[in-house]
């Protein structure tokens, strides 16, 4: 029989919710047939429970998103977490300013309680992890000036496999015991729900919560399966959006997208929670984390830090402390980042802000560095002649007559705040420059790169000239004007240049730099550098080869690497299995989970790419995956919705004359729970 691997079962939270939520509808489905078995109303204990109150308003509790730390996303269950870390937290929050910079909650997630009750029926705090109570945790947290924020769930218990026990039934007990701890907010999870309603769930909670007297921020967390940004407003302050996230670039990016179109429902007091931050965990690149940060930011998410700061580089504490980001998100008009356009990953988001100017987020999702752009009118701005442009990851004002664009990295983010300004004239115009695109070669073989000098001000700059530099013993020469004596305003310079690795160059990705400076009127002398990325890759030999014998050009995939010749351990490169789909199994191919995508370099000389494909067996009766193949970015073949009932299916696509061919496995549109997606017998033509 397929069984998960055991590592799904202890680190995938979301995915053992869907697992409890799949328990959940089967106790569902069973009440309706057996009466004996009926899903049990929320049983209050009585005893507690005061006279119906009127519910009273709430909202002021988190006026703006709810900042502070939580140690789910960083320790899980392990044995780190526990009251030295949380003391730990408090001390760090003061001693590296983030309490200044508006954090405030030190929230405990799963796994700080007993599996059982004592014989009053109360919670008992694990007198390993809390030998002092929880009490003396919150205690000391408030001693330093912040807030304390513990966890339970709406069900007989909560998420971790383990089980601890959860409020369901227990609400008022457990609500004052909270309030006699001093607890400030509480997470609210969805697991072994029993199917009882979710808003009736939540709602007694909330009521409990009243009726101890004590405010508590009350943190939704049913992963948005009964769409609490229709019900939730005045039953919590935030509700979870989304399923959990992981610390990869491909659940962030998941994550955001779902949350993203819900901005309307988003306001003081009610806030959408696509999940806390990863920030500082180590599995994205400092580019993708300022991104997640931008995001959440321009998202008006609550921003709770999932990192363990005892132990993380000193990037993620510039990334946490940027006071200029952390505005947009706790800006008191509340207003979630609406999607302006969204088209080949590049993505435009702008926040109105309770100043009248817009917070504008120019993300690029793609795997290549694109150019995107909008204007300050359809960012939502009154007509001016110029406005103020204000990076808030550089830190620097400039000015533009309208145009709002930038070059952005690959998976980076720009943010900027723009408002009217009269006096722009003041302000050095706002200048791009950069190469857009991806660009592939054979070490030896010599490549066209193209940058892009744009000047969106209303003056010139002058003594415009680039360069642009590679690694030692590279060649690369102008092909077109690298300069001009002045570029006006609205106006952009073009260059071609013409690049060469050496021979012997090793295949890879290469950073060049371009390098960028002018003169403003005022007669400043600016020099901007941006990277640029050429890849080296071979073109496989003539005949026929395993894909997974070649060095792909680069990978994203949902859970862990990519595997060679396995499937999908979702951990560690090299920890899956034999590819296995319908009973049969592989030597040779790929084990993928998506979402993912892998690039190969084909340099135009091959013709077919051929495949078995499916659900690897190991995940049971789980999963749904589509897969595809595109050429130069084109999908040239792609199949159905697989599920793991199915045998392995033969995919062939014709690829010929693409420089490069990408495999691509999607979700099947239900979320990546368990979608191990085997590219079995994978072979390329040349
Ligand atoms: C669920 C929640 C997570 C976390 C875990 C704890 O998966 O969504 O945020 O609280 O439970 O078990």
């Amino acid at each position: 029989m397929a069984h998960l691997p055991p590592l799904r079962v202890r680190f995938g939270p979301h995915r053992r919710g869907a697992v409890a939520a799949a328990v959940a509808g089967v106790l569902c489905a069973s009440a309706l047939a057996s009466p004996a078995f009926a899903a049990p109303a929320p049983q209050r204990d009585a005893a507690e429970a005061p006279a119906a109150q009127a519910p009273a308003d709430d909202d002021h509790l988190a006026l703006t998103p709810p900042m502070g730390f939580n140690n789910w996303n960083s320790t899980h269950c392990r044995a780190e977490f526990n009251e030295q870390m949380v003391k730990g937290m408090a001390d760090l929050f003061i001693e590296k300013g983030l309490k200044d910079a508006g954090y405030k909650y030190i929230n405990l997630d799963d796994c700080w309680a007993l599996p059982e009750r004592n014989a009053e029926g109360k919670l008992v705090p694990d007198p390993k992890r809390f030998p002092n109570g929880i009490k003396a945790v919150a205690d000391y947290v408030h001693s330093k000036g912040l807030k304390f924020g513990i966890y339970t769930s709406a069900g007989t218990k909560t998420c971790s496999d383990i089980g601890f026990p959860g409020g369901l039934g227990h609400e008022y007990s457990d609500a004052q015991q909270f309030a006699d701890w001093g607890v400030d907010y509480l997470k609210y999870d969805n697991c072994n729900n029993e199917g009882v309603d979710a808003k009736q769930r939540y709602t007694t909670m909330r009521d409990a919560l009243k009726a101890t007297g004590r405010p508590m921020v009350f943190s939704i967390c049913e992963w948005g399966q009964n769409k609490p940004w229709e019900w939730a407003k005045g039953v919590g302050q935030l509700w979870r959006t989304t399923g959990d996230i992981s610390d990869n670039w491909g659940s962030m990016l998941s994550i955001m997208k779902k949350n993203l179109p819900l901005d309307e429902y988003a306001g003081p007091g009610a806030w959408n929670d696509p999940d806390m931050l990863e920030v500082g965990n180590g599995g994205m690149t400092d580019t993708e984390y300022r991104t997640h940060f931008s995001m959440w930011s321009v998202m008006a998410a609550p921003l709770l830090i999932g990192s363990d700061l005892r132990k993380a580089p000193q990037s993620a504490f510039d990334i946490l402390s940027n006071k200029e980001v952390i505005a947009v998100d706790q800006d008191k008009l509340g207003k979630q980042g609406k999607v302006l356009s969204s088209e080949n990953g590049r993505w435009v988001v702008a926040k109105e802000m309770s100043d009248g100017s817009r917070v504008v987020a120019l993300f690029n999702e793609s795997d290549q560095s694109q150019y995107l752009s909008t204007t300050a009118e359809k960012a939502g701005l009154p007509e001016a002649d110029g406005y103020r442009v204000r990076d808030l990851w550089k830190h620097k004002d400039t000015h533009t007559s309208g145009t709002i664009a930038a070059t952005v990295p690959a998976h980076g983010t720009v943010l900027v705040r723009v408002s009217p300004e009269a006096d722009w004239a003041s302000l050095p115009p706002s200048v791009d420059s950069g190469v857009a695109g991806n660009t592939v070669t054979e070490p030896g073989s010599a490549v066209r790169v193209t940058s892009t000098t744009h000047n969106f001000g209303g003056v010139p700059v002058r003594s415009v000239s680039t360069r642009l530099t590679g690694p030692k013993g590279w060649t690369i020469k102008s092909e077109s004007r690298p300069g001009t004596s002045e570029l006006p305003g609205g106006e952009k310079l073009a260059t071609d240049w013409r690049v060469t690795a050496p021979e012997a160059t090793e295949p890879g990705t290469y950073e060049l730099k371009l390098t960028t400076t002018y003169r403003t009127v005022a007669g400043d002398r600016v020099t901007a550098t941006s990277p640029v990325s050429v890849r080296l890759a071979r073109a496989p030999k003539d005949g026929q080869s395993y894909l997974s014998d070649l060095a792909p050009l680069g990978s994203v995939n949902g859970w862990g690497p990519v595997e060679k010749d396995r499937s999908n351990g979702e951990t560690a490169a090299g920890d899956g299995r034999t590819l296995t789909i319908g009973g049969k199994t592989w030597e040779k191919g790929l084990g993928a989970h998506a979402d993912s995508s892998v690039e190969y370099y084909t340099a135009g000389r091959c013709d077919r790419v051929t495949a078995q494909v499916g659900l690897d067996d190991e995940t049971g009766d789980k999963g749904t995956v589509t897969f595809e193949v595109r050429a130069d970015g084109k999908t040239v073949a792609r199949t159905g919705v697989l599920t793991n009932a199915q045998a392995a299916q033969e995919i062939t696509a014709d690829v010929a004359g693409a420089r490069t061919v990408t495999l691509v496995a999607t979700d099947g549109g239900d979320g990546n729970d368990s979608d191990h997606a085997d590219w079995a017998d994978l072979k390329i033509n040349c």
